[in-house]
């Protein structure tokens, strides 16, 4: 007769049990189980009619993942009156005319961008408990350049605006919008002192755009008077506790604020002086080498703003 497991044994057996689970489900469920998030987001003026602003950052496409290339063309449906791209588009060499294939229709609506590192740098194997563990101020600058001037240049042969370090201007559903963006904050590519200055005051929003949401960049955006303030790159946690959220952000922004809407700074109110809104992707990708997600779907979104 075989002995009885000891409690040590049994808790240790259902331990692994329980992990293998969930990672089966965090690699082989979750990191495609691709979601619309749907937020209001009031910083129009008074008496204007809803605009739909499709928020999309990133993707980390590689040309095999035809699921997550066809999620992406099904947006246009949404028919959006703008799209944001905050950056980290390409994953692979050959990526550019992967997405912007797959980018399709939306390419037809008003657009700006700006990259993030993974649209300078090719990933690379890395430790993947990094992932948990607080930035370690290390850049991922050793591997070989991706093609990102061909990324740009095909966005922006399609009309959308590259915000690297600039200011411009665009009129969509009959609003002019102000925007001001900064090159990757991650790469310390941002520029402040370029698109330093009071927001445009004459415009209907003011919208500010940055891959990286570090602290830095977002103060000076709230201080020069922008509504809201767009931004990707922590993946919203990519791992995280349910019902507790996102562990950490790959940047100096508090777990709290890993996705989603929230005030800058933390705590402000809309019409406090010197404060925004802001609005963080959890994203569409993860780094090819760390495949996973927990409680923490791949999103888009569609942010729809309404009146003050
Ligand atoms: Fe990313």
């Amino acid at each position: 007769m075989l002995p009885h497991p000891s409690t040590a044994a049994r808790a240790l057996a259902m331990t692994t049990l329980v992990g293998a689970a969930g990672a089966a489900y965090a690699f082989g469920y979750e990191v495609r189980a691709y979601t619309l998030r749907r937020v209001a987001l009031p910083v129009l003026p008074p008496g204007s009619a809803p605009v739909r602003v499709l928020h999309l950052s990133d993707l980390h496409m590689t040309p095999a993942q035809d699921r997550k290339q066809e999620w992406l063309r099904s947006l246009a449906s949404l028919e959006p009156d703008l799209v944001i791209n905050t950056g980290d588009n390409l994953a692979h060499m050959r990526s550019v005319p992967v997405v912007l294939d797959a980018l399709g229709d939306l390419l037809e609506v008003p657009g700006v961008f700006v990259l993030g590192s993974n649209d300078y740098f090719a990933p690379s194997v890395r430790n993947p408990a990094r992932y948990l563990l607080p930035d370690d101020g290390q850049r991922n600058t050793h591997t070989p350049r991706l093609p990102s001037e061909e990324l740009r240049e095909g966005l922006r042969s399609r009309g959308w605006r590259d915000l690297s370090n600039r200011r411009d201007v665009l009129e969509t559903a009959g609003l002019r919008f102000a925007f001001a963006g900064v090159d990757d904050p991650h790469l310390e590519y941002d520029d402040l002192a370029t698109v330093a200055g009071r927001a445009d005051p004459d415009a209907d929003v003011r919208i500010a755009v940055a891959h990286a949401p570090y602290l830095r960049v977002l103060d000076a955006f709230a201080r020069d008077g922008y509504d809201a303030i767009f931004a990707g790159h922590t993946h919203g946690g990519q791992i995280c506790l349910p019902g507790r959220g996102a562990i950490v952000t790959n940047c100096d922004l508090e777990p709290a604020r890993a996705k989603g809407l929230h005030r800058h700074p933390a705590g402000s109110h809309p019409g406090d002086e010197g404060s925004s809104w802001l609005h963080v992707s959890a994203g569409l990708g993860t780094s090819p080498y760390a495949p996973a997600r927990f409680a923490c779907r791949p999103e888009a979104s569609l942010v729809t703003l309404t009146s003050r």
